[in-house]
């Protein structure tokens, strides 16, 4: 046990670029948004002053509308792409210009309940929380502006979950960039555990098209050729926005936006079921274009049992589906149902299992009492631990470690949930 922790606590310190933390070196050089919030929870094990600027760091890079970015580019690297030429964003530091799950103030709730320095976490909250309110009324106000309750996405890269099945009819209808380029990641990693070309192409087209739109909220939102409600993000949201009040009322911090942060939770609340099909009996992410649900069956449907947004009799079912989705790969969870033909346990987002997803759909099924499906996960993810190590994420059949290794959020999530 000993070893694993101070090779966790190794791992953070050999990302650490000053101040943020790299992913892992190579693959991804600059600092991503929700890597990044869990790795802060990491960080807590190691130094309570370094976990709260990893945090800082981020907040550094907010745009004057109050959008966090996706990855801030704070040095250059020839080692990624699309790097910060291609996006041409960014207001104080260069970023590129989508967001990605909110989980931030989650982590930072859960960093309160566990500081030993009581005052520092005073001062950092009250220093921060106002940028991370800023943040969450981007979010409702730039994505979405009919007060649907359900706020959209534009990239596959800001689900986070960049090529889940989930995707593969919104993308489809976005057009390929007509230029050539030099991916970078597949000189790190082999090319059946990362996305297709043919995803690359796309993925591209709307990092373009964000630029020729000059990044306007208006104009995006109107005729952005990706737009889907994002059943993981909207859940993420709806958790974090909870946290972020509770923080807001425990630590005294006014701001006027918090009012209609609670106006936000209800409409999210009276909109969720329009995301559930009863022919899957599942939760599932909406193609906002043309308004069907995505019936793809993939890990982000538990977030809502995570985030608390699903009622007694869903959750019943939810945790009926866990179970059998559970035994159906030789660990769980697969982050696609492994019964789908799309299935491919070792490819990114469509099969593999990720420690950090692990860990909150444990959470969201321990708190609604059926702590056995938490007790699996967090098993499976040991065994994982042990078998293969800290990588970015993990073959659901033969465990094997994929993407990248000495990944810093399976670390932080070791040090947190499994050590
Ligand atoms: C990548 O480059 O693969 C990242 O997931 C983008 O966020």
């Amino acid at each position: 046990l000993s070893t694993y922790q101070s090779t966790a606590k190794e791992i953070l310190k050999i990302n650490d670029f000053g101040g943020y933390t790299v992913p892992t070196k190579g693959l991804y050089p600059f600092q991503w948004n929700w890597d990044s919030a869990i790795t802060a929870l990491g960080w807590m094990y190691v130094d309570e002053k370094r976990a709260w600027k990893e945090i800082e760091m981020l907040i550094a890079g907010q745009w004057q509308n109050g959008m966090l970015p996706h990855i801030i580019f704070h040095q250059e690297s020839d080692t990624y792409f699309p790097g910060p030429d291609v996006w041409g964003a960014g207001e104080k530091l260069h970023s590129t210009s989508i967001s990605q799950p909110p989980i931030v103030a989650s982590m930072m709730l859960e960093m309160a309940a566990i500081a030993t320095d009581k005052q520092l976490l005073e001062s950092k909250l009250k220093a921060m929380l106002p940028a991370i309110v800023d943040y969450h009324l981007w979010w409702y106000r730039d994505r979405d502006p009919q007060n649907t309750g359900l706020v959209v996405s534009y990239h596959p890269w800001e689900s986070g979950m960049d090529n889940s099945p989930a995707w593969d009819d919104a993308l489809a209808a976005v057009p390929q960039v007509d230029w050539a380029y030099q991916r970078r990641d597949l000189n790190h990693v082999d090319s059946d555990q990362r996305p297709h070309k043919s995803q690359y192409d796309r993925y591209l087209y709307l990092v373009d098209f964000f630029k020729k739109s000059n990044f306007d909220a208006q104009i995006i939102y109107q005729d952005c050729p990706y737009k889907v409600q994002d059943i993981g993000i909207i859940a993420m949201l709806y958790k974090a926005t909870l946290d972020l009040l509770t923080l807001c009322q425990q630590f005294n911090i006014e701001h006027p936006g918090l009012e209609q942060l609670s106006t936000e939770l209800k409409l999210t609340e009276q909109a969720i079921d329009q995301l559930w099909s009863d022919e899957t009996q599942f939760y599932h992410s909406r193609n906002a274009v043309t308004h069907e649900l995505c019936l793809d069956q993939t890990s982000a449907g538990f977030m809502t049992v995570y985030a608390g947004l699903c009622a007694p009799e869903k959750t019943q079912i939810l945790t009926e589906c866990a179970q059998k989705w559970a035994n159906s790969s030789q660990y769980s969870l697969a982050s696609t149902i492994p019964s789908s033909e799309k299935y491919e346990p070792q490819r990114y987002w469509r099969g593999p299992i990720w420690l950090h997803i692990n860990w909150m759909i444990a959470q969201g099924f321990e708190s609604s009492n059926q702590g056995f499906i938490a007790e699996k996960l967090q098993q499976d993810a040991r065994a994982l631990l042990e078998k293969s190590g800290f990588f970015e994420y993990f073959h659901a059949d033969s465990g094997q470690g994929c993407g990248g290794d000495n990944f810093s959020w399976t670390a932080a999530i070791a040090l947190h949930w499994l050590l």
